[in-house]
């Protein structure tokens, strides 16, 4: 189905009502128009007495003059028909006003909709979607594009129909002036259709390219903001800004090229009108001197074939913008018709409220094909149990643990939470019952309240005795408004210690019984990682618990360690059992031993 058909189909066609209601108004308003030219027509022939008075004028015309209290005041009262012509000017304006509104809301109701189900589908991708799609990308899709729909759904639907409603308004008056002439104005379409259709093709094919290029000059913007400090610390300042102009040039290149596309349906369009009007001046001035029709008659007629010429040049215009909205929800609906590929199955298991263990069975895994991540891995974590990933970088720790909550699924073997592989659960439920810790803490810009109790209702006293468990409290309560304290963006006005403890205290608020810690104390220095290793033992306490550790002191006291190595898990063992063995974790060990 064409996009703009399915944008109609799927979104617009619920707000229909409104729209045509607003289509009504449009109509209305053009009749006025016409009843303009009726005015003009007495006005020349009646009040300027070029054809006769008020009986000698055509039958319905005569009609309408009758309704009239004194059919001869188009004569008599020379304010009449200009006050008249006033009048209908100023009615079809309030009839337009009405119907662009109308049908601008139901246009923007439909594209707010769309917007809404964008970022539902976006928020349902997996992962492995983020890794292909960048964020300026996503960000162009939900907002560049959908503002470019909101174009078509607001001002170009609202131009469309008060131009064709026009346009039928006009062939009715044509067709009962002179079907004949009517009939040979169809040879317009072919004209003017075939080669803005050529160009159509043209700038759909262009639009896509300069959409790509907007993708990537907000990557670049998302990119050069998230990294300032680098950027500010390198002193690039100069290195970005050029790169960004090179980038915007290129932009602009694409968007001129559209433009001289869309801008060559002008010089067509201009050239059939000028034909036609030589066509029809010859035609008036054979009908005039013929003495079959009148001056105002050949005034009025040019008048209404240029009002239908009017709207076919319009429509053409917004037919060449057409096509970049067209883009624009290929690009959206290319989106909402990814389904993520990391499904629910249609009959989930429910996952268990404690879990008694996970089990790992021969897992394999890679990222493409030719790299195998993970080859054979069987491990198993029983409840209450704490199992260390130690291992140079590169060996696949963090590959491992992400299999857990299902970022990704194993390419062979299998991951079991008491006996149930991981892939019968709805993924949501398992990573409810799931709590990870990383290097990176990732806080949003609300209150440190908000952040803690991230998006589900927690009391004043749960959020504090979370904080407090994590040994966060007393440093939030010494912020200026305490738990009230709004976050600057990604907590970036507070220490990675302290980000990382209002981390653990979202972990701990939410309570979950599989408990994933991927490097949680690296980036700290040697004091906070005190602070944050001590938050991370109430954390471990009475769960299971896959803990990924640079440092090797923070893991002395795991039930296991595991060295993985190249994919595998080489060694397992407690730690004085594997410094006794003298291999990798020996090894590792003694490596930082040496730098202490
Ligand atoms: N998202 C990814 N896409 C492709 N390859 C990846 C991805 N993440 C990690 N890798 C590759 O997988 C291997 C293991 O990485 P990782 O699991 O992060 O190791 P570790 O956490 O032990 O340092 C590395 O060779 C890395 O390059
Ligand atoms: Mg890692």
């Amino acid at each position: 189905m064409p996009p703009i058909q399915r944008f109609y189909r799927q979104h617009l066609k619920p707000y229909l009502p409104g729209a045509l209601a607003g289509a009504f108004l449009f109509t209305l308003g053009n009749s006025v128009q016409a009843m303009i030219l009726v005015a003009l027509k007495l006005m020349f022939d009646v009040q300027f007495k070029m054809g006769g008075n008020v009986s000698q004028l055509p039958g319905p015309l005569q009609k309408l003059a009758s309704l009239l209290p004194d059919p001869k005041i188009i004569q008599n009262n020379l304010l009449f028909i200009p006050g008249l012509i006033a009048l209908f000017f100023f009615l079809r304006g309030l009839l337009v006003y009405g119907g662009t509104v109308l049908v601008a809301r139901s246009g923007m109701k439909a594209v707010r909709d769309l917007r809404e189900r964008l970022f539902g589908k976006l928020l349902s991708q997996d992962p492995v979607y983020f890794q292909k799609h960048p964020v300026g990308e996503l960000m162009n899709r939900v907002l560049g594009d959908v503002g470019v729909v909101q174009q078509l759904a607001s001002n170009q639907v609202s131009e469309i129909l008060k131009q064709i409603t026009m346009a039928l308004v006009m062939v009715v008056y044509i067709i009962q002036k002179d079907w004949k002439l009517a009939l040979g104005l169809l040879f317009l379409f072919p004209l003017v259709f075939l080669p803005v259709k050529t160009l159509s093709k043209l700038i759909r094919k262009q639009g896509h390219k300069a959409q790509g290029g907007a993708d990537q000059l907000l990557q670049r913007m998302k990119e050069v903001l998230s990294n300032m400090r680098v950027v500010k610390a390198f002193a690039r300042e100069d290195y970005e800004t050029k790169r960004f102009k090179d980038q915007g040039h290129g932009l602009y290149r694409l968007g001129m090229r559209v433009v001289r596309i869309q801008g060559l349906s002008s010089p067509i369009m201009e050239s059939v009108g000028g034909l036609l009007l030589a066509a029809l001046a010859l035609y008036g001035a054979y009908r005039i001197n013929a003495g079959v029709m009148t001056g105002g008659d050949f005034l009025v007629f040019l008048l209404a074939i240029y009002q239908l010429y009017d709207p076919i040049r319009t429509l053409t215009k917004i037919y060449g913008e057409m096509q970049l909205s067209t883009v624009s929800l290929e690009r959206i609906y290319d989106l909402l018709d990814t389904e993520p590929s990391l499904t629910a199955p249609k009959d989930p298991k429910p996952v268990p409220q404690t879990p008694s263990q996970l089990i790992f069975e021969d897992v394999h895994f890679s990222y493409d094909e030719k790299h195998p991540v993970l080859r054979g891995i069987d491990l198993e974590v029983r409840r209450g149990e704490t199992v260390a990933l130690v291992g140079g970088s590169g060996g696949g720790k963090t590959t491992l643990v992400n299999l857990v909550p299902r970022f990704f699924d194993p390419t062979q073997g299998r991951i079991t939470v008491d006996g149930i592989d991981l892939r019968d659960f709805d993924p949501r439920q398992l990573r409810m019952r799931i709590g990870i810790v990383t290097q990176e803490t990732l806080l949003f810009m609300d209150t440190v309240h908000d952040n803690i109790a991230y998006g589900i209702q927690a009391s004043r006293e749960s959020v504090e005795a979370a904080a407090k468990r994590a040994h966060a409290h007393d440093f939030i309560a010494a912020l200026p408004k305490g738990y009230d304290t709004p976050l600057a963006e990604t907590g970036s006005s507070l220490s990675g210690g302290q980000r990382q403890r209002i981390a653990i205290a979202r972990a701990l608020l939410q309570d979950p019984p599989i408990l994933i810690l991927d490097e949680a104390t690296s980036a700290l220095d040697t004091e906070s990682e005190r602070a944050v290793q001590a938050a991370l033992e109430a954390l471990m306490q009475d769960r299971t618990t896959l803990v990924i550790a640079h440092r090797l002191s923070t893991i002395q006291r795991a039930t296991r360690i595991c060295a993985m190595k190249h994919g595998r898990i080489v060694e397992v063992g407690t730690h004085s059992e594997l410094l006794a063995k003298n291999g990798e974790y020996a090894r590792l060990h003694s490596m930082q031993f040496a730098e202490a």
